[in-house]
C-alpha cells in the first residue's frame, strides 16, 4: 500500500516537495488544484509560482546559509492563570498576536507578553491563531503532532502557512510543531526552511 501521509520534504538547493496535501490556497484566497506530489518554489524566482520551474538552478539558490534570527529557546511568560511559551527562532513575524490582542502581546513592552492583561480565552485564541507555532500554551512546550487536515495557505508577497503537515528537514528548533509552520517562499530567510520575516524587510514581491 502506498504511503499517503501528508508531508513536506526539502530538496537541497531546490524546492519544497509537498506530498498528499489536502488543500492549497493561493495568494488571492482561491483554492488551487492539488496534486499528490507538488514541487513548490522557495527560491522566490520561479515564473510559475507557487510551483517550481527549475529557476533555482539558474539563480544558484542555496537552501542553507544565512544567519538565523533570535535565540532557539522557549521563553516563558507566566500569568496568574495561564503561562505562554515563545521561541523567537520559529517566529515568522506574521504579527497575528498583536493584531488580535495587543493588550497582551505588545513588542514595544517589556515583557512583550503579559498574560494578565487579558482573559485566558484571549490568550488561547492568540496561541491558536499563531501560524508558526512559535507561541505555545504552558511550559515546557510539548511537540504538537499533526492530526488534522493538511493545508498550505500562500500569503501575499510572503511565505507558506502550513498546518498539519510534518516537515522533513535536518534543520531543527526547540519545540518545533508538526501542526503549524511558516515556511520561506522568498529564498531569503536566514533560517530556512522556516520563514524569519526577511521577505518583509527585503520588500520581496511574488509577482503572482
Ligand atoms: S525553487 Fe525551483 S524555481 Fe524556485
Amino acid at each position: 500500500m502506498s504511503d499517503e501521509t501528508p508531508k513536506i520534504e526539502e530538496r537541497e538547493n531546490g524546492p519544497l516537495i509537498a506530498k498528499h496535501i489536502h488543500s492549497l490556497t493561493g495568494e488571492d484566497g482561491a483554492a488551487l488544484e492539488v496534486k499528490p506530489v507538488m514541487a513548490l518554489c522557495r527560491c522566490g524566482q520561479s515564473a510559475n509560482k507557487p510551483f517550481c520551474d527549475g529557476t533555482h538552478t539558474k539563480v544558484g539558490f542555496e537552501s542553507r546559509g544565512g544567519k538565523p534570527e533570535g535565540p532557539d529557546k522557549f521563553f516563558t511568560y507566566e500569568g496568574k492563570e495561564v503561562t505562554v511559551s515563545f521561541n523567537p527562532r520559529l517566529c515568522g513575524h506574521a504579527a497575528e498576536c498583536g493584531r488580535i490582542a495587543s493588550n497582551i502581546f505588545d513588542a514595544n513592552k517589556k515583557p512583550w507578553v503579559q498574560p494578565d492583561n487579558g482573559t485566558v480565552a484571549e490568550v488561547e485564541a492568540v496561541v491558536a491563531a499563531c501560524p508558526s507555532g512559535a507561541l505555545q500554551m504552558g511550559t515546557p512546550p510539548e511537540t504538537m503532532v499533526a492530526e488534522g487536515r493538511a493545508e498550505i495557505m500562500i500569503q501575499k508577497d510572503g511565505p507558506y502557512w502550513v498546518t498539519e503537515v510534518p516537515v522533513e528537514t535536518d534543520s531543527s528548533a526547540e519545540g518545533i510543531s508538526e501542526r503549524k509552520n511558516i515556511l520561506c517562499r522568498c529564498g531569503k530567510s536566514g533560517n530556512k526552511p522556516y520563514c524569519d520575516g526577511t521577505h518583509r524587510s527585503a520588500g520581496w514581491k511574488s509577482g503572482d
